[in-house]
């Protein structure tokens, strides 16, 4: 069993002014190192989850909640403790650029937390270099495409050795081509530094790749589980008012025609293997 690196218990928010709660009584666990989807229609509670999660939103007091990122109890007291452990990419590229420059842009977090020049260049230098974007170090925001501006991003979250990183929505604005490769960027990145990754998404055909799927459904988790649990069928996923991924659609579809298809089959690439091979078969 693997160590969980996030353990949220009983987690409920509302927001001033409002009769509902954004988030109801919400707990779940993400093991370390693993990638862990949450999916969920507009307005479901997601944003609201993220920001609850690094204390830019508080919980409702309830003696039973209970936010634990990497051993650490989030508390007021504890919050810029989390907050070095805990990066949030966001959805729109353009509102989280606080530097002139890309290169000022990565040091503005290192500035904050009063680390010495010589060191900042050197880790600036490092994770322009992780996201391929260092051959921008001068330029001015304004100049970069979307998925640049969002390569950015993730570049001055490095720069401050987080755990855990949050993406949310961080690609919903790019591109099909972009989007992925932000995705193939992160996969990289999470295994040459051992991250966490918490994706946030309302897009379905995201989560196909994720370890651990969380259902959210008006501010309330409707599941848990691997996309095979998830996608099993369409009901749950209905349920939350979405649909399912195309590659489900076609995998359930064909078990139901009874075409016997392995649970090892779980990507779109091995599907149409597994399906050539059995064609050359018969
Ligand atoms: N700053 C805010 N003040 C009041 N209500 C908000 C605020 N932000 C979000 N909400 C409400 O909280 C609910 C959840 O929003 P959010 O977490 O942004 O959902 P999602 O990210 O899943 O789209 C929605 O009903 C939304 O209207
Ligand atoms: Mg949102």
């Amino acid at each position: 069993m693997k160590e969980n690196i996030v353990t949220v218990e009983h987690l409920s928010f509302t927001y001033k002014d409002s009769e509902e709660p954004a988030v109801k009584d919400v707990s779940f666990s993400i093991p370390k190192g693993t990638w862990t989807t949450l999916v969920g229609h507009n307005g479901s509670g997601k944003s609201t989850i993220a920001r609850l999660l690094n204390g830019i939103l508080l919980p409702d007091d309830n003696p039973n909640t209970l936010i634990n990122i990497d051993g650490i109890t989030l508390t007021e007291k504890t919050m810029w403790d989390i907050r070095d452990r805990v990066g949030i990419v966001f959805q729109n590229p353009d509102n989280q650029f606080v530097g002139a420059t890309v290169e000022d842009d990565v040091a503005f977090g290192l500035e904050n937390r009063q680390v010495p020049r010589t060191k900042m260049k050197s880790i600036v230098q490092d994770v322009l270099n992780q996201v391929e974007m260092i051959a921008f170090q001068e330029s001015e925001p304004q100049y970069l495409s979307g998925g640049q501006k969002q390569r950015v991003a993730i570049a001055g979250i490095l720069a401050i050795g987080p755990k855990l990183i949050i993406l949310d929505e961080s690609t919903s604005m790019l591109d099909p081509a972009g989007k992925s490769k932000i995705l193939r960027l992160i996969k990289k990145l999470q295994k040459e530094n051992e991250l966490t990754i918490f994706s946030i998404t309302h897009d379905i055909n995201e989560a196909v790749h994720a370890d651990q799927i969380l259902v959210l459904n008006k501010g309330s988790l409707l599941a848990s589980g691997s996309p095979g649990d998830i996608f099993k069928d369409d009901s749950l996923i209905r349920s939350a008012g979405l649909d399912l991924p195309l590659f489900y659609k076609i995998k359930n579809k064909l078990i139901n025609e009874g075409v016997s298809i392995p649970q090892e089959v779980n990507t779109e690439e091995k599907l149409v293997n597994y399906l050539c091979q059995l064609n050359s078969k018969m």
